[in-house]
């Protein structure tokens, strides 16, 4: 599918498989969310644009390779997709981070936003956009409506399943949004969950219900 990435690593699909299953704890599901984080993220920045720089070695000077451009966004989706982040952030440390909070409405599913924090330089840099689950997309076309509205430009968007449906209504909404996936399923059933999905991620990662 174009302008969609899935990770088929086998350690994603391994981890993935044991997260599915309804036993996981919430200790070992909020784990393995981050250890995916942390694939997913190294797969999604194997294309960052890289320079030049002279350093030293003891005993030699070279030009070396580093990323260029200004530090990376990761854009969390609150709250399911703060699981990615500790990952991430393991991976990229000096990212900057902005928190946007939305909520599923239960009756519309439409988004909510009740929260919204970002840098300000937002066009200057490369956003990751963050959430576990891309469902109907609702949230996820929200996030980036809002993120573009505040100067970004240049976007990727990060989940760990994806609904075909979902998948179609971001790629209408966004399509200069590339999506990285570890899996897409079959279907949303009618309350908008991803089927076989994983249950509700937010729920099984905090431990609520
Ligand atoms: N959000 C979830 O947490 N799970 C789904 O299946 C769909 C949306």
């Amino acid at each position: 599918m174009q302008g969609v990435t899935i990770v088929d690593h086998p350690l994603v699909q391994h981890k993935l498989t044991l997260m599915r299953a309804k036993e996981r704890s919430t200790k070992g599901f909020r784990q393995l969310l981050n250890e995916i984080g942390m694939l997913l993220c190294y797969e999604v920045t194997r294309d960052l644009p890289m320079e030049h720089i002279t350093i030293e070695t003891p005993l030699a000077e070279m030009r070396a390779p580093q990323i260029a451009g200004k530090k990376l966004v990761f854009a969390p989706i609150l709250r399911a997709g703060v699981g990615f982040l500790d990952g991430m952030l393991d991976l990229v440390p000096s990212a900057r981070v902005a928190h946007i909070g939305l909520y599923r409405d239960p009756e519309t599913l439409q988004a909510v936003e009740y929260y919204f924090k970002a840098p300000s330089d937002l066009a200057d840099r490369l956003v990751m956009v963050l959430d576990p689950m891309l469902a109907t997309a609702n949230s996820a076309i929200a996030a980036i409506d809002r993120l573009k509205q505040r100067g970004a430009k240049d976007l990727r968007f990060v989940c760990l399943l994806a609904a075909p449906e979902g998948v179609a209504k971001m790629q209408e909404a966004h399509p200069d949004v590339r999506i990285w996936t570890a899996a897409i399923d079959e279907r949303l059933n009618d309350h908008g969950y991803i089927v076989p999905g994983l249950g509700d991620a937010g729920d099984r990662m905090f431990g609520t219900r």
